[in-house]
């Protein structure tokens, strides 16, 4: 795909799962990348894969790893007038990085509730308004955002998750809006259910990881077949793209919206995993 030949590409949760699948096929296709999340080992990995999978023979410095944390909101501002020179070049943000949750709300503590606002929401939030001027300068850029199919209509066991995804909904709706006259785009990644280790991650009402992997999860779709597909919306310029898993999950979303008290019913009556 020719539109990411050449283009500086950062992504956020770029050590596992989604981001990681992204950052191979990205540097297939052309793309210099910038690799984020907290975990330099796992980065360093993913850098390899991505070197070994360029043909560019100048390839050595074409991956570049910043670690950030996305609940230290500070450090954010800090690690990006760091890295200035290379972060304010970025062509098109992965805003991916993100943590999700399996508990009841009548077991969750606040804690859990605050921090999945800070890594999924606040965090993004920071990252994009730190690049959102030199965007602009450019008139020129795109903000890629992986929201869920959990940021379309509440699911149980993921009330501070889904608060969270829909949240990012709110602002990049409204972003986009601000930036109607300019090239700078807004995608909305809304993804069902891909296997990734996404589960294994999430928080349980105490805020320890759930460390086991959901049957939905451990059916859903292939990472590499989910990145292909992205990649594709992406270079279209898709304001929101539902991708991945359950057919149900996608059928929930537009039911969500034509038959909203049907849909009620149904998913109170659900147990997702
Ligand atoms: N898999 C699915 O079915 C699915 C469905 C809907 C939406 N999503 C969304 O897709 C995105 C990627 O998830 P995934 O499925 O690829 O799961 P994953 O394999 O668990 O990857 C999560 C990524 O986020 C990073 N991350 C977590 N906390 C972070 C923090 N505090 N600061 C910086 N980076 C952080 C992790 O890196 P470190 O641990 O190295 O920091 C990791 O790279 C998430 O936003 C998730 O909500 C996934």
């Amino acid at each position: 795909m020719t539109y990411y030949q050449g283009k500086k590409v950062w992504i956020t949760g770029a050590s596992s799962g989604i981001g990681k699948s992204l950052a191979i096929e990205l540097s297939k296709m052309g793309a210099e990348l910038i690799l984020s999340s907290r975990k330099i080992d796992a980065l360093e990995k993913v850098k390899a894969l991505c070197l070994s999978a360029m043909s560019d023979a100048n390839r050595t410095n074409k991956v570049h790893i910043v670690c950030l944390d996305l609940a230290n909101h500070e450090e954010l501002e800090s690690i990006f007038k760091e890295n200035e020179s290379i972060l304010s070049q970025t062509d098109i943000l992965f805003n991916n990085g993100g943590i999700s949750q399996r508990s009841f709300a009548e077991n969750t503590s606040f804690d859990v509730y605050q921090k999945l606002i800070d890594i999924n929401y606040l965090g993004t939030v920071k990252i994009s308004l730190l690049l959102l001027p030199f965007f602009k300068k450019r008139n020129s850029g795109h903000f890629v955002v992986t929201s869920s199919s959990a940021g379309k209509f509440g699911v149980p066991v993921r009330t501070g998750y889904s608060a969270s995804k829909f949240a990012l909904h709110g602002f990049f709706e409204a972003l986009r809006a601000e930036l109607h006259k300019t090239k700078i785009y807004v995608t909305m990644l809304c993804p069902g259910y891909i296997k990734t280790d996404i589960s294994l991650n999430a928080l349980t009402g105490d805020g320890n990881a759930q460390g086991t992997m959901d049957q939905a999860q451990a059916n859903g779709m292939p990472v590499e077949v989910m990145s292909q597909k992205v990649l594709r919306a992406v270079a279209s310029k898709k304001a929101e793209f539902l991708v991945g898993g359950l057919k149900e999950t996608h059928m929930a979303v537009w039911m969500s919206r034509i038959f909203p008290s049907l849909f009620r019913k149904i998913i109170a009556k659900s147990r997702v995993t």
